[in-house]
């Protein structure tokens, strides 16, 4: 089949993060084609971007069970134990994979020891492997790599997904054959929309904490892929459990600097503007706590003495080990006149990680057949109420894996793409009022921060709900009258995940993990996740 505006390959991957990417390789290890999509630079995922490290057991004092305890310790009874037992046990293989591709992970500092270890809050032993303070980036850069070495994988940056192509957009397919058949994606060069067409499509979209006004991720994580699949039938699960880091710099200019955890872990001290440690009064793990307790400790602290931040104090450590273990918080610090060697460092909470998302099994699996769904644009079970630091990028790496072995092992009996309906554009027009679309972007941000943020009552949790029935009416109209561009797609999927946060915390009366509310601040038995059903979306 050949149309002008389509591509056609076995796999479609949407996203090319450390999720992604390890799908793609995965699969192209099979011999299958796969095409990566990413909506602005193949780079600027929140892989990139990633500064402490990878946990995974590979120390002899460390065990599997302490891992899996530390993890479910943090998800506050929601994780799913054979989860995490399978990621826990994943993890060696996995960090091994990436450095035989060429990771350069910091290595030990004696012999017994192949690799440096760090700790983060809420880890029982070192256990983070990491490349200095830019792990993240080591691990893109050598995904992106391997991957462009790969004839069978072809990557198409500045291509925005808009919704996944089912039965509904097929011809002569009918509802007992549904499936994911690929998705339609907005070309940011030309403007026109592509249909790209495979027997199976992979969302690794990453998560949506860009919905929030004060954030350290970077601009795209708009929650796309949660949206394109609840669109497309699927159930989302725990979308109100949005953990806020602690420490993101506070800087007039600079807004999504994180401040890594392992500075904490490392000996850091968090103290109010006049010098006084105050994580004492909160937790008996003081700095170490898992992160809910430490930025609800942040909150409580900066309302009680109406402070703009509070400060992370390194200068009781040795200058040689505080440059030697993060030069790239220090260079970037320094850049902006601040030296943690000789001052603390302002900071405050940011919302950093969605632990909700698209509901999978062990292998990616979504409600659609042929729909996956890896790494942070998913709920697999591993996080529970609130993720243990270090955790998310080993998701990606394992659940990039098992995704690719699922698809391999089905490929076969999978039906071949059909004739697909092409992208409508005959009725819209182009808007002369993008206005419309900040506006109401910024306005989303705000509210959520302001009601939908650390601490939570029903009061605020109603008004953003009304807010959010009248911005979601707005941007349909616009949406139907307007040609697309990637700002409005990216409003539409925002408006949606608001949505489903909002439902979902409002579904919870009580307060577990991430999910704080003073009007119900006990937990309630059994545990519970919130799971929401795609056919009773408003
Ligand atoms: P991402 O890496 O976010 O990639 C998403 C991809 O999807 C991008 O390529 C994007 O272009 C693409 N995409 C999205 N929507 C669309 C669309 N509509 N169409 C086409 N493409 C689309 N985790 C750890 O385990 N350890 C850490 O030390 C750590 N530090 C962190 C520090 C920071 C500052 C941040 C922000 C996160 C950190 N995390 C850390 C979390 C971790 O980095 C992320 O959870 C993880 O990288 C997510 O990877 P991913 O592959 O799921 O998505
Ligand atoms: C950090 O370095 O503090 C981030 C670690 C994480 O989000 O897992």
């Amino acid at each position: 089949m050949s149309y002008e505006d389509a591509i056609e390959v076995d796999v479609i991957v949407v996203g090319s993060g450390a999720a992604g990417l390890t799908a793609a390789l995965n699969l192209a290890a099979a011999g299958r084609s796969v095409l990566v999509l990413s909506k602005g630079d193949i780079s600027a995922g929140s892989t990139s971007w990633a500064q402490g490290g990878i946990a995974a057991v590979l120390d002899e004092g460390d065990t599997y069970e302490s891992h899996i305890e530390d993890t479910m310790v943090a998800g506050a009874g929601l994780n799913n134990r054979r989860t995490v037992e399978f990621v826990v046990e994943q993890a060696a293989i996995a960090i091994d994979r990436l450095a035989r591709l060429g990771v350069p992970f910091n290595p030990g500092e004696t012999v017994s020891e192949r690799w440096h270890l760090t700790r983060e809050g809420g880890h029982s032993v070192r256990r983070i492997v990491h490349v200095d303070d830019a792990t993240g980036w080591a691990v893109q850069k050598t995904l992106e790599r391997a991957a462009l070495q790969k004839p069978d994988i072809r990557i198409l940056p500045g291509h925005v997904a808009i919704d996944i192509i089912t039965e509904r957009h097929a011809e002569g397919v009918g509802f007992a054959e549904r499936r994911a058949m690929g998705l339609y994606a907005l070309n940011r060069e030309s403007g026109h929309v592509r249909r790209l067409l495979g027997r199976a499509v992979v969302l690794a979209t990453g998560g949506a904490s860009r919905v929030y006004r004060f954030s350290t991720n970077p601009d795209g994580s708009t929650g796309d892929g949660i949206a394109m699949a609840w669109r497309a039938g699927c159930r989302v699960s725990n979308m109100e459990f949005n953990q806020f880091h602690p420490t993101c710099l506070y800087h007039p200019q600079v807004k999504n600097f994180l401040i890594s955890e392992a500075l904490r872990g490392e000996g850091g001290i968090l103290r109010l503007p006049d010098g006084t440690a105050f994580m004492a009064n909160h937790d008996s793990r003081l700095e170490l706590a898992p992160r809910d307790i430490v930025a609800r400790a942040i909150d409580a602290e900066m309302k009680r003495a109406g402070l703009a931040h509070v400060l992370l104090d390194m200068t009781h450590l040795e200058p040689r080990f505080i440059e030697q273990h993060f030069p790239t918080i220090v260079k970037r610090l320094r850049e902006l006149g601040i030296d943690p060697v000789t001052q603390p460092i302002p900071v405050v909470p940011a919302a950093h990680y969605s632990c909700g998302g698209v509901l999978i099994d062990k292998h990616g699996r979504t409600d659609l057949p042929g729909l996956y769904a890896i790494g942070e644009v998913t709920q697999s079970g591993l996080h529970g109420a609130n993720r243990l630091a270090s955790n998310s990028l080993l998701e990606c790496l394992v659940f990039g894996a098992s995704a690719a072995d699922d698809i391999i092992a089905r490929f076969d009996e999978t039906p071949e793409p059909v004739a697909v309906r092409p992208w409508d554009e005959s009725r819209v027009t182009s808007s002369d009022e993008e206005v419309v679309v900040s506006h109401n972007w910024d306005e989303l941000r705000r509210f959520m921060w302001d009601y939908v943020g650390i601490v939570r009552t029903d009061r605020r949790l109603e008004r953003a709900a009304h807010r959010i029935a009248l911005l979601r009416q707005e941007i349909a109209e616009y949406y139907s009258e307007f040609r697309v561009t990637p700002d409005l797609l990216e409003l539409r999927n925002l408006v949606e995940v608001a949505d489903l946060i909002v439902r979902s915390a409002r579904e919870r009366k009580e307060s577990r993990g991430l999910h704080f509310t003073t009007d119900y601040p006990g937990l309630s038995d059994p545990p519970r996740d919130t799971i929401l059903y795609p056919g009773l979306a408003g």
